[in-house]
């Protein structure tokens, strides 16, 4: 086992060769996402010590209280891309509108950004791992003098370019796929490197872990519940009961999935009919990893990365993991 260590920028050039067009543009995109997710990392690191814990006393589009941290993240986030020079079009949980990106140096580029700055907020204050989350789209138009819009970012999510995530947990990795499959970085603080260490991520076909907030059991759909009672049954040749394991982190509770197998499901609730979770920067991200790595993510109805967006802070069902987890889920779902 050589023990040569590739760096995630090293990583990136290397792969480079897989896009015959590329000009470079996504390699200094992704580098410089990574940028910004090491700073987040310092601040994650220390929130206990620094007053990053708590809540702002702001509120986003979604009506949730916003902690310090998520916007600490989110200006880091955004004006990694707004200097970097590669990105156009910023659309973030944490604003209620896309940031257009009109200056000299970004004016002419062509990708687009979708970011969740920091996945699972509730976490912040009780030290437990939060994640950011993003995708890439290129501009459907770039004819010169042609402005990015809402319509760039409203873009199924078959036409991600690219999409990963950032776990701040025991070590901080970063994940994400080209449509390549899926490499995952461990950030080393010692060079301040994400380095590469899980080459080739590829999700188990099967698992024994589901995922679900089982507090809003009594809301759940009929085929959700059945299924939930499936995976609590006792029968030895298919290892059930599974385990039940929910952090509460959308990008923690996949990244374990995505390790050991499972399937992590969200559905819609009374409070949240339409589902909580958000396509266009946490479900459809997520669905194009996972899929990547031979998984699969659906709304109950269809599959999530052929879900037409029709609004920038849409929400979606969604269930997401082990193939043979899924399918099961779905027999109930279908029954
Ligand atoms: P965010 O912090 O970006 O709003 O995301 C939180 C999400 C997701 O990370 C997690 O899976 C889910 O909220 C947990 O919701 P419940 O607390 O309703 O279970
Ligand atoms: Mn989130
Ligand atoms: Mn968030």
């Amino acid at each position: 086992m050589s023990n040569k260590t590739t760096t995630l920028g090293q990583f990136i050039i290397e792969r480079q060769a897989d896009f015959p067009y590329a000009k470079g543009e996504l390699s200094r995109l992704l580098r410089d996402i990574a940028i910004a997710a090491k700073i987040v990392n310092r601040e994650v690191n220390k929130a206990g010590l620094v007053d990053i814990l708590g809540d702002a006393g702001t509120y986003n589009i979604q009506g949730e209280g916003q902690k310090k941290l998520d916007v600490y993240a989110d200006e880091q986030f955004v004006s990694a891309l707004r200097s970097g020079g590669e990105c156009c079009v910023v659309a973030s949980e944490e604003n209620e509108n896309c940031l257009y990106i009109e200056s000299e140096i970004s004016k002419n580029a062509k990708y687009i950004v979708a970011i969740d700055p920091l996945d699972g907020s509730s976490n912040i204050d009780v030290n437990v791992a939060v994640g950011t989350i993003f995708s890439i789209y290129r501009r459907r138009h770039t004819e010169a003098n042609t402005k990015a819009s809402l319509e760039d970012v409203l873009q199924k999510g078959d036409q991600q370019v690219a999409a990963g995530y950032i776990v701040y947990g025991s070590s901080t990795m970063l994940v994400y796929t080209t449509g390549k499959g899926v490499n995952g970085f461990t950030l080393d603080p010692s060079i301040g490197e994400f380095c590469l260490s899980h080459p080739n991520m590829k999700m188990p076909k099967n698992g024994t872990i589901y995922s679900i907030n089982e507090g809003h059991y009594i809301h759940f759909p009929q085929g959700v519940k059945d299924y939930i009672k499936y995976c609590q049954q006792h029968d030895p040749s298919t290892n059930r009961p599974f385990t039940s394991r929910y952090i509460g982190s959308m990008v923690a509770d996949i990244h374990r999935n995505l390790i050991k197998g499972g399937i992590f499901l969200y559905p819609s609730t009374s409070s949240h009919p339409n589902g909580k979770l958000r396509l266009v920067y946490e479900c459809n991200p997520m669905a194009f990893i996972i899929e990547q790595a031979g998984g699969i993510a659906t709304d109950g109805k269809g599959r999530i990365l052929d879900i037409q967006p029709t609004q920038l802070h849409q929400r979606s069902a969604i269930f997401i993991g082990s193939v043979d987890m899924v399918n099961s889920l779905m027999r109930f779902i279908d029954s």
